[in-house]
């Protein structure tokens, strides 16, 4: 996998690039693209060839006011229009050529990056996670405008500019013969020459410059990000500090570049120079010597000008494209991620009718070096409701995972209504199963938005019903004075762990599955609360299968079955009262917990 989000100028892209855009600008069955491309390419090589005669026109008038001998006005005056509308008829067609070119070029980059992001989507939870947060979507980003700054830069400016010394070169040939023409296409490899060379040397600082932006951008960020824990320790100058010593790097780039700068276009401004002197010599003393007419001189020293004109921006137009198609590589790169978890062949779409879970010999590791879940098995009876309990990292919310198929098992098999669920489309799998995750996320948008999301078709009421049962109506009516419509901010930091937990609870009502899925669903509530949505959970879970996994014991002792998991094994198995007969360790950790519920009354009441 690249680098995602990092850049370089000095890697080679491949070619790779190029066959994956080819596609997007020549794609089958669309005409309509096709003949846009046909005519963009039809408008700058006319824009190009007139840009050629327009100082022929500039040319012939010299030559006719130097002749002396002016019958009538009207031979010049028709050059003179003639330089001038050829002049203006030029530029339009390049624009023509723009405004065709803009369809393919942004349908281009729509399907790619919808390509991509589909594509993102269907990734595992492994990828995800071995990501840095933010280097996907910047790379989606910046690759998209990647594809933009390519096509601007080639196809507009170099691929026209090459075209255009190609023809002038060759006229130069035509008319005045090989030395001359020599001498122009010397100077034009000079200066391209010079201009790539100086960009190369450049092309560090800028990366200096870059650095030194993301350092400074990740220091004010991290700092602003952790306002809270710089105030309680009172490091508002180490703060500065630190900001300060990587915009200073930042300001050393700059001065280092901006004097790259000035040399490149010094160096360019001298070898133009030198050009014009060189032509002009010979030229004017054709001139003397009758071999050229005035016209000519003028028409020289015009292609000159003309051709270096475009050239300004080389330097500047080459590093974009190299950096535009490292961008692109990075972007398309994401695409050659494999994709973990796929759909088998003969997948099956089906509805499951029961609900019945069964964990048959599973075990399961993220990496091949730590063992997480040893030969797990259990069964979910249909409508039933089966615990886990266990230790802190001792593997309940993997069994979960594994249901839910983010990951596959290593060895064994999970069967829902006898089916493993690989031979099931994730699709329906994904469909039979609410889940309350552990750790909820929410987005940043109403808690209207984020109750629906469960089921987007849901009316108003469905969704007012489901936010009942999840026992946040009257906080929504009674504490929030823009109800529903509160956004919740970033990942819903914005409400208590309580709060996000009920709207997790009621997005999984409104999803209305067969199988619920309840990992910590409550732990974050207080006991009077966690026993009200018990009850609420407990009226809604009736007849659907039910997998909670649960620190706090009390909220399970009505559980048909009860598995306490150790180090990714199944110690103990059976309902609260065998278990406490047995007095293993799920009666020590019951013990444990009444115990400290006790305390903390024996507390109170003193
Ligand atoms: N994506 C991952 N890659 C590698 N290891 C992981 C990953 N996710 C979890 N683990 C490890 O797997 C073990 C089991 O994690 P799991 O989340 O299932 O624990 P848990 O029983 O739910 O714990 P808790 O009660 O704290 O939620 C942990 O030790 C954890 O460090
Ligand atoms: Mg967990």
């Amino acid at each position: 996998m690249q680098n995602l989000g990092t850049h370089s100028y000095t890697e080679t892209p491949k070619p790779k690039v190029i066959s994956f855009l080819f596609p997007y600008l020549w794609p089958e069955k669309n005409f309509s693209i096709k003949a846009r491309v046909i005519l963009s390419i039809c408008a700058v090589l006319l824009s190009k060839i007139i840009a050629v005669w327009v100082p022929f026109f500039y040319k012939k008038a010299v030559d006719v006011f130097d002749e002396g001998h002016l019958q009538a006005l009207s031979v010049p005056v028709f050059f003179l229009v003639a330089y001038g509308l050829s002049r203006g008829l030029s530029v339009s067609f390049l624009e023509i050529k723009e405004s065709l070119f803009a369809r393919v070029e942004h349908q281009a980059i729509r399907h790619i990056a919808l390509k991509v992001f589909s594509h993102l989507h269907s990734l595992s939870l492994r990828f995800h996670l071995d990501r840095q947060t933010g280097s996907v979507t910047r790379a989606l980003e910046r690759g998209t405008k990647a594809i933009e700054t390519f096509f601007r830069f080639s196809t507009f400016s170099l691929i026209p500019t090459a075209l255009e010394i190609l023809l002038v070169i060759g006229t130069v040939f035509y008319f005045y013969g090989w030395f001359l023409c020599v001498i122009i296409a010397l100077s034009m490899v000079l200066y391209i020459y010079y201009t790539l060379k100086i960009t190369q040397w450049r092309a560090k600082f800028l990366r200096h410059m870059n650095e030194a932006d993301n350092e400074s951008n990740d220091r004010s960020i991290e700092s602003l990000i952790n306002y809270e824990t710089v105030k309680y320790f009172g490091n508002e100058t180490h703060e500065y500090d630190r900001f300060n010593k990587a915009q200073k790097f930042y300001e050393e780039a700059a001065v280092k570049n901006k004097i790259g700068l000035s040399i490149l276009n010094a160096g360019q401004g001298i070898i133009i120079s030198i050009s014009l002197i060189v032509t002009m010599l010979i030229s004017g003393y054709q001139v003397t010597q009758h071999q050229l007419t005035l016209g000519d001189f003028v028409l020289l020293n015009t292609y000159l000008i003309q051709l270096f004109q475009p050239l300004m921006i080389l330097g500047f137009a080459y590093r974009e494209i190299k950096r535009s198609l490292v961008e692109m590589e990075n972007l398309f790169g994401l695409m050659d991620v494999p994709i973990e978890i796929q759909d088998a062949p003969d997948a099956c779409p089906c509805t499951i009718q029961e609900g019945e879970i069964v964990f048959s010999n599973v075990s399961f590791s993220y990496n091949p070096d730590r063992q997480i879940l040893k030969n797990v098995s259990f069964t979910v009876p249909a409508g039933k409701k089966v615990a886990i309990v266990g230790p802190s990292g001792s593997g309940k919310s993997t069994i979960a995972r594994l249901l839910y198929r983010f990951y596959d098992v290593n060895e064994g098999e999970i069967l829902l209504d006898g089916k493993n669920i690989k031979k099931l489309t994730q699709k329906s799998l994904q469909a039979t199963i609410g889940v309350v995750p552990q750790d909820v996320v929410l987005f940043n948008e109403s808690i209207f938005y984020n109750i629906l999301y469960g089921k987007p078709t849901a009316s108003k009421e469905e969704v007012e019903r489901s936010a009942q049962a999840a026992n946040l109506s009257t906080f929504i009516k009674k504490k929030l004075p823009q109800g529903y419509d509160t956004i919740v901010g970033e990942r819903g930091l914005k409400l208590s762990g309580g709060e996000k937990q009920r709207v997790a609870i009621a997005r999984t009502l409104l999803k209305n599955p067969k199988i619920f899925l309840l990992d910590e669903a409550t732990s974050s509530l207080d006991t009077h609360t966690e026993k009200e949505i018990q009850e609420n959970l407990n009226k809604i879970s009736k007849n659907h299968t039910t997998l909670v996994i649960a620190h706090r014991l009390s909220t399970i002792v009505d559980a048909d079955q009860i598995i306490v998991l150790e180090h990714g094994e199944i110690i103990e198995k059976g309902t609260h009262a065998d278990l406490l007969k047995k007095k293993g360790s799920y009666y020590n950790l019951w013990t444990k917990q009444s115990q400290k519920d006790e305390s903390y009354q024996n507390a109170s009441s003193k």
